[in-house]
């Protein structure tokens, strides 16, 4: 359990997520939280759903919470940061889950000595299974880091990075749900063009990506290696494996992720 209080600034899909993470897991209690949202719809929301006080200023978040998440989306960063500037000083932990702002930005509104963590999550912390990478900027320290991997790890797994490498996480994990939906999508579709009904292709080829994850993060086998494994000499799998190579999928992947990446550059330096 953590003794500290946590403030959010924004209270919507993320906020809820996170906090609703946080108190599953018993790291805090309903009273250790405290969301600020302008719309009274998030409000309710957040209280109704996790059993905790919101408010309309972002100062009684500030003033109140010992780490400060700033979960509003890039484009209300500036109004956020040019609110609660000057109120917040050593004793408090800024962390921001916004895409693409970087912690220069926030470091410049806030102060160099500002104690700050950028996260990018992606969208499956809300449902608890998040891929999430962090970097520490200002006068962060690694315990700091450590409350920041407490945090996300109660949404997933969460991984400490340069910032250098933000875009790339950003074009692997944050842009990668996307492209799993499109390999589920696209399994499922033959599965029907195989006979099988929609809704079973669809559930056995979900499943079927959700099983071979949790091969390779548990077991600790290179993802080529349990291929292999799958593979036997002149059966099934090694004629499928043959025309995946044809259609040119990992290629594609690769492309994907660079292109996701080049654009998250493109879209933090403001194109
Ligand atoms: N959703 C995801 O899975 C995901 C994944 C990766 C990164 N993120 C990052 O997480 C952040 C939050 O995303 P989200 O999906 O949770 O967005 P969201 O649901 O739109 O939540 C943001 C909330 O902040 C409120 N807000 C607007 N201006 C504000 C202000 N000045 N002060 C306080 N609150 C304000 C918004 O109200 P209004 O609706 O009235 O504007 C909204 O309720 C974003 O920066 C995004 O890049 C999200």
């Amino acid at each position: 359990m953590m003794n500290a209080t946590i403030g959010l600034i924004g209270a919507g899909q993320m906020a809820t997520a996170l906090g609703q993470g946080l108190i599953k897991a018993g790291l805090i209690a309903h009273d250790q939280l405290l969301a600020s949202d302008p719309s009274e719809i998030a409000r309710e929301r957040f209280s109704r759903t996790l059993n905790a006080r919101a408010t309309p200023d972002n100062l009684d978040v500030v003033d109140w919470a010992q780490i400060v998440i700033l979960a509003v989306k890039p484009q209300q960063m500036a109004e956020v940061l040019s609110q609660i500037r000057g109120r917040i000083g050593p004793e408090r932990l800024v962390i921001s889950i916004a895409a693409g702002v970087r912690c220069a930005a926030i470091l410049e509104a806030l102060g160099p000595q500002t104690r700050l963590a950028r996260v990018m999550p992606n969208t499956p912390c809300l449902v608890g299974r998040g891929a999430s990478a962090y970097c520490l900027a200002g006068a962060a320290s690694p315990a700091d880091g450590e409350i920041v991997a407490q945090i996300l790890g109660a949404v997933g797994v969460a991984i400490q990075v340069d910032e250098k490498l933000m875009d790339a996480v950003t074009g692997l994990s944050g842009s990668g749900p996307a492209f799993a939906y499109v390999m589920i999508e696209a399994l499922s579709d033959g599965g029907v063009r195989m006979g099988l009904p929609r809704h079973v292709a669809t559930t056995l080829a979900a499943q079927t990506l959700r099983g071979a994850a949790t091969m390779v993060l548990c077991g600790g086998d290179h993802p080529a290696v349990l291929k292999d494994r799958v593979a036997s000499p002149g059966g099934t799998t090694i004629a499928g494996l043959q025309a995946l190579e044809a259609g040119g999928l990992r290629a594609a992947l690769i492309a994907a992720v660079e292109a996701a990446t080049r654009r998250a550059a493109e879209l933090a330096a403001g194109a």
